[in-house]
């Protein structure tokens, strides 16, 4: 079965692929390497123990943009006219940083929405009718509850949680408007960690904003130390807790919701796809520096604008819906981030 992988080069893209690859789905990977790599699939080939010709036979990777019409046009009349359409997409493509979308909105909605939407009319020319998006926690905006529900209103804070949330209108909208849609929307916690292998990872350009890669940074050395936002947060021990989910079961959660989409027309699910479990600054601080020997530098600053305290998942629904839970520690997720920080001081390059 052939499925499309929009910003299947990225880090949560290229585990998922990865792991439909070893379950036997072939892969059509849609990326513009903006924030990508494209030796990520050099690696694949040391994971799967395999050569090139046997991966381009399984993989190919198409360098373009999603908001390219014309070219996506192409890539689905190719295999439509070969007699191999693309059954399913999981669009992952996408702008992801908070704070770049305070200063560039137009670009969030150009890529988020503008290119979503030129990607459900190729699709709905070429009668592909299910698709699985990447959401965020970010849509539920600031909460008080301890464990955040699917029924929780739907209240973002940036223009990047504007643009999630009203790609999760236009594609209810759709699924109301015709009965052949078919949508799983998952709205992932904090994903971390990498592949056990330590082949492939989180790689991002410049500073990293989030946790866990500027700790990786910072225990190798390339950072100096760690500025803790806030310790004045109502929770145990005052700095932030957010539910972190290691990259691997978050691919596998993609391959359940998936599963249910290829089993059954018309179905639409919003799912949070997290552990339940919150753990703060300091845990990770402690747990990352119990795992790698390394004692971790930091220091107790302000509050970052536009966080919260606390960001926990409620994960029932995903169980009952999908069968799917995550399976792997914080332990777990230290270690592997810090296993691919290692091998690959400098990233991809
Ligand atoms: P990432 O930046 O590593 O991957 C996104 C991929 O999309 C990259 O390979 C990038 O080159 C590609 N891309 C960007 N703009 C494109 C365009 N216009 N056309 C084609 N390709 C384009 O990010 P990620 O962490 O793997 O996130 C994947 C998806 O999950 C994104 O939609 C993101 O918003 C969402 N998400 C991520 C997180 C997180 O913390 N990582 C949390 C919630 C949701
Ligand atoms: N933190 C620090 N210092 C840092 C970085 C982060 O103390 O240098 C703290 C934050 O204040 C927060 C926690 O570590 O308490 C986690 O912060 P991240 O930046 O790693 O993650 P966020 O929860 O802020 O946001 C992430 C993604 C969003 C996504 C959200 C929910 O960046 O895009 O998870 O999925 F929407």
């Amino acid at each position: 079965m052939k499925l499309l992988v929009t910003g299947g080069a990225g880090f949560i893209g290229s585990h998922t692929s990865l792991l439909l690859l070893e379950e036997g789905y072939d892969l059509v990977i849609y990326d513009s390497f903006h924030n990508s790599s494209k030796k990520v699939f050099k690696r694949f080939e040391k994971i799967l123990g395999c050569d090139e010709t046997y991966l381009t036979k399984r993989i190919k990777v198409i360098e373009g943009d999603i908001r390219d019409r014309n070219l996506l046009e192409e890539v689905f009349n190719y295999y439509s006219s070969s007699g191999d359409s693309i059954t399913a997409v999981l669009h992952f493509a996408g702008l992801k940083s908070v704070s770049e979308s305070v200063i560039k909105p137009i670009d969030y909605w150009d890529v988020n929405l503008l290119g979503t939407k030129n990607l459900i009319e190729v699709m709905a020319k070429y009668e592909c009718y299910k698709l699985v998006f990447s959401s965020s926690a970010t849509v539920y905006g600031s909460t008080s509850s301890s464990k955040i529900t699917e029924d929780h209103n739907i209240n973002p804070q940036n223009p990047y949680g504007h643009t999630k949330a009203a790609v999760e209108d236009f594609l209810t909208d759709l699924y109301n408007s015709n009965d052949k849609w078919s949508f799983a929307i998952l709205r992932y916690f904090n994903p971390v960690g990498a592949h056990s292998s330590g082949q492939i990872g989180e790689d991002p350009f410049g500073v990293p904003n989030n946790l866990f890669p500027f700790i990786s940074q910072v225990a190798i050395g390339r950072l100096e130390k760690l500025l803790v936002f806030g310790n004045d947060w109502p929770t145990t021990d005052g700095t932030g807790i957010r539910d972190y989910i290691h990259v691997i079961d978050l691919a596998q959660g993609h391959i359940s919701a998936l599963e249910k989409l290829l089993e059954n027309n018309n179905q639409i699910v919003k799912l949070n796809l997290g552990s339940g479990k919150g753990h703060s600054v300091l845990d990770v601080i402690k747990t990352f520096s119990k795992v790698t020997g390394v004692d971790i530098p930091y220091e107790i600053s302000n509050r970052r604008s536009g966080d919260t305290g606390q960001n926990v998942a409620d994960p029932s629904l995903s169980k009952k819906t999908l069968g799917w839970e995550t399976k792997r520690t914080l332990f777990e997720m230290c270690r592997d981030s810090w296993n691919w920080q290692t091998k690959n001081p400098n990233g991809y390059n």
